[in-house]
């Protein structure tokens, strides 16, 4: 049983692999909650999109009820501490709090403060941390490629401050995928990404990849000069790259996708590009997985 979800390197391999089963039999109708009128309490510190709501539905569909913490209207301006309205939020009525952070290290340190048994998901955290994108992301790469054993996995573009892509490689390297990440010198990691290769040159990333995971320039992040203009002339995807260099690679990115700048237009909403969206559906069953194994009473 999962005790917690707030890294992919906390979970097994076999772990992985029955989320992900799970997740499959969500999608097809073929499993049922077993955590109906458990209390999920959403804690975003930042903006979301598809996480906040994918998460907030996949609990709905679980028959689970679903607080929004609001931080500008939380005692927490009156200097109560996170740890203490954790605590608080457990005896109120809270099974698990879903926390998106700006701070790498906060859930982690929130859960060996806390004193009661309430369970923590980090629905991404800083510049490191987004495992439950990098399950979804695995799930949407096995609904086409099966086993990812040998395939070439290219994640392009911020991986310096890109926790998509620190999440996506702690778990695929686990599945003997050939992971390369492709970055122009200013968003090129600050230290070795143990499991992943690092090429410079955007042809030669995506040379005949299966996947080419493009990834947002994380602008809030970013404490360094950069030039979007460089990242447009040398970085950006474009439907001629991939028929040219990798003609039968699925596009992904994590979303909200910078527009013409990380995927052309054209490329976005060709065919190819329709990935995404079902990237962003497999969400729901993917959060609906981690939540079921995570309140419920279910034996790996
Ligand atoms: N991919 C992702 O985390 O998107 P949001 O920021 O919209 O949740």
């Amino acid at each position: 049983m999962l005790s917690n979800f707030i890294k992919i390197s906390h979970l097994s391999k076999d772990e992985i692999s029955s989320l992900i089963a799970d997740a499959q039999d969500f999608k097809r109708s073929l499993k049922s909650s077993d955590v109906s009128g458990k209390t999920a309490c959403l804690m975003f510190f930042e903006n979301s999109t598809r996480t906040k709501i994918s998460f907030e539905i996949a609990a709905k569909n679980l028959g689970m009820r679903v607080i929004n913490f609001d931080n500008a209207t939380s005692s927490i301006n009156k200097g109560e501490s996170l740890k203490e309205t954790v605590e608080n939020l457990y005896f109120i009525g809270i099974d698990v709090v879903i926390i998106r952070t700006s701070d790498d290290d906060l859930i982690e340190e929130l859960r060996r403060q806390v004193a009661y048994p309430i369970k923590f998901i980090n629905a991404g955290s800083g510049k490191t941390s987004h495992p439950s994108q990098a399950l979804l992301d695995y799930f949407t790469m096995k609904e086409r490629l099966i086993d990812l054993n040998d395939k070439k996995i290219t994640i392009v573009g911020d991986i310096e401050h890109s926790r998509v892509a620190k999440s996506n490689i702690a778990l695929l390297k686990n599945f003997g995928a050939n992971i390369v990440v492709c970055a122009p010198e200013f968003f090129k990691p600050q230290s070795e990404l143990e499991g992943a290769t690092f090429e410079a040159d955007l042809k030669l990333a995506i040379a005949d990849a299966d996947v080419v995971m493009g990834l947002r320039i994380q602008r809030e992040r970013i404490l360094q000069a950069y030039s979007e203009q460089e990242y447009i002339d040398n970085y950006r995807l474009s439907s001629q790259l991939l028929n040219e260099y990798a003609p039968n690679a699925i596009l992904m990115h994590p979303g909200p996708v910078n527009r013409d700048i990380e995927i052309t237009s054209e490329l976005l909403d060709s065919r190819k590009g329709k990935i995404i969206l079902e990237q962003a559906r497999n969400g729901v069953f993917t959060r609906m997985a981690i939540l079921n194994q995570l309140l419920g009473e279910i034996e790996l």
